[in-house]
């Protein structure tokens, strides 16, 4: 929806809200989904003499129980596609939108070139096809993944299924070394409706992004996943919600986290219980099973507004289970988890410094209410370049949460280390060093962070909630020789 409409039909739709609430429409039941099936592992997309073709389709997956179909978006027929290419591969990747709409397609977290990065300036029509290249950088190995991006309309497709992963790998990786299973598992939080189709977006899903009423593992409603007892995996976690925070635990197994958005850490995390993913974050983790055990999204505390009268309680308000681990065998003996990761180099002195300041406004008019999100101040214009930076410079950011909630604050082109976070006026030290593209930010926070890109270029920065970056919390920068 734009913005306009959206202010239009607020009031017709805060009204429906008070007064029918959602009784006249049929709201999902979960029992009528399809759950306990084997976890499906996706498929590398073809990848010829470094050619490739990425058919952007309306598609259908069955859900439910009935057999009925959910129409979908999505790359390459159906959920389950994504690209694994090593670094250094070039690619030539030629694109069909076969949707009813014009849209892009977004390579994020990777360094690619900015006129190839189909950003909302790569916009190509229905019944079109565009053809980009670029090469995977050296080292960047990492969990990354690929979505639409058009202005105002990046919610909408991806909330319909367009996202998959995009795994590049290293030829030199300790933990492939080890002869593990490696697993992607790719997280979407659709909002269905109760015909399983997918839910128009509302007001408050405007306001604090869609969290959805299911959370899907590789497209799937609460998959098993059979491991051997005993067996450790390495998992690759993606948040490719609009919206939803998943704090996830496993039951009976510790994690050990030896990867971010940007691949993996010099060397691995201490076990925790838990592990938080923002929308777009991503993460690499170990896991070892030898029981039975339930992967829970746990409840977070997001900063949630608008309350009952703009549509109940955010999903994120109680535990959900997504994924449940069987294990079956004679006990494999743990791995030797090497201490040495890969080596980091830590960013220099920064040359400049840059504010971000993210802020909100909800007010009243004569057309309803109004509400924007904004980045100093402003919300986004195509036409509006906000500052240049200089190719190959070190720029310090200070990304200041205004709000009364988290944003993930994401940029393209290229991954950063993050500095330090304050809070309450205190400055800690980030714990470890690492590549993201992508920080969450809790309200009041400042979160610092160091960057340098390395190519010339138009290049975005925005909050992750798509549902805010659609409404204006976006910016664009152009990096200069
Ligand atoms: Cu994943 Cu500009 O986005
Ligand atoms: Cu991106
Ligand atoms: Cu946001």
């Amino acid at each position: 929806m734009r913005r306009r409409q959206f202010l239009k039909s607020t009031i017709a739709s805060s009204i429906a809200l008070l007064s029918a609430g959602s009784l006249s429409a049929k709201s999902l039941k979960l029992r009528a989904l399809i759950k306990g099936q084997p976890l499906t592992n996706f498929t590398p997309i073809t990848v010829n003499d470094g050619k490739a073709v990425l058919n952007i389709e309306q598609t259908e997956i069955v859900l439910s129980k009935d057999g009925s179909p959910t129409e979908v978006w999505n790359y390459s027929s159906g959920y389950g596609n994504m690209f694994d290419v090593f670094e250094g591969d070039n690619l030539e990747i030629t694109m069909n939108n076969q949707l009813p709409e014009a849209t892009t397609v977004h390579w994020h977290g990777i360094d690619v070139p900015a006129d190839q990065d189909g950003d909302a300036h790569g916009v190509f029509d229905t019944e079109t096809t565009r053809t980009v290249n670029f090469s995977i950088p050296q080292a960047s190995a990492g969990s990354y993944w690929f979505h639409p991006h058009p202005h105002m309309r990046t919610a909408f497709q991806v909330a319909q299924g367009l996202a998959a992963p995009f795994i590049v790998r290293s030829k030199d990786d300790p933990i492939a070394a080890l002869g593990i299973r490696d697993i992607p598992l790719f997280f979407t939080a659709p909002m269905l409706d109760g015909n399983l189709q997918i839910a128009e977006q509302t007001m408050s899903e405007q306001m604090n992004g869609r969290s959805g009423n299911v959370v899907l593992v590789n497209g799937q409603y609460l998959p098993v996943l059979d491991a051997k007892n005993g067996e450790t995996l390495r998992l690759r976690l993606f948040n490719a919600s609009n919206g939803r925070f998943l704090r996830l635990s496993f039951s009976d197994s510790e994690i050990v986290q030896i990867g971010t958005d940007g691949g993996l850490l010099v060397s691995p995390l201490s076990p925790a219980s838990t592990i938080l993913l923002a929308p777009a974050e991503r993460a690499e983790v170990l896991v070892r099973f030898e029981a039975e055990t339930t992967l829970t999204a746990l409840t977070y505390e997001k900063g949630f507004m608008g309350g009952m009268m703009m549509g109940g309680t955010p999903a994120e308000s109680k535990d959900v289970d997504v994924m449940s681990v069987q294990v079956s065998g004679d006990t494999i003996a743990p791995i030797d988890i090497p201490t040495t990761l890969r080596a980091i180099e830590q960013f220099g002195d920064a040359v400049v410094t840059r504010q971000f300041t993210l802020s909100e406004n909800m007010g009243m008019s004569v057309s309803g209410m109004t509400m924007d999100f904004m980045i100093n101040g402003k919300t986004f214009d195509m036409n509006r370049i906000d500052f240049t930076a200089k190719q190959g410079e070190i720029e310090m950011w200070e990304i200041i949460n205004k709000t009364d909630m988290d944003h993930p604050f994401h940029i393209h082109g290229n991954q950063f280390q993050i500095v330090s976070i304050t809070e309450n006026c205190e400055e800690t030290p980030f714990p470890f060093l690492c590549w993201k593209d992508t920080v969450n930010t809790k309200k009041g926070q400042t979160v610092r962070l160091k960057l340098q890109q390395n190519q010339v270029g138009n290049r975005m920065f925005h909050c992750h909630i798509l549902e805010h970056e659609d409404l204006g919390m976006m910016g664009q920068y152009e990096v200069v020789a």
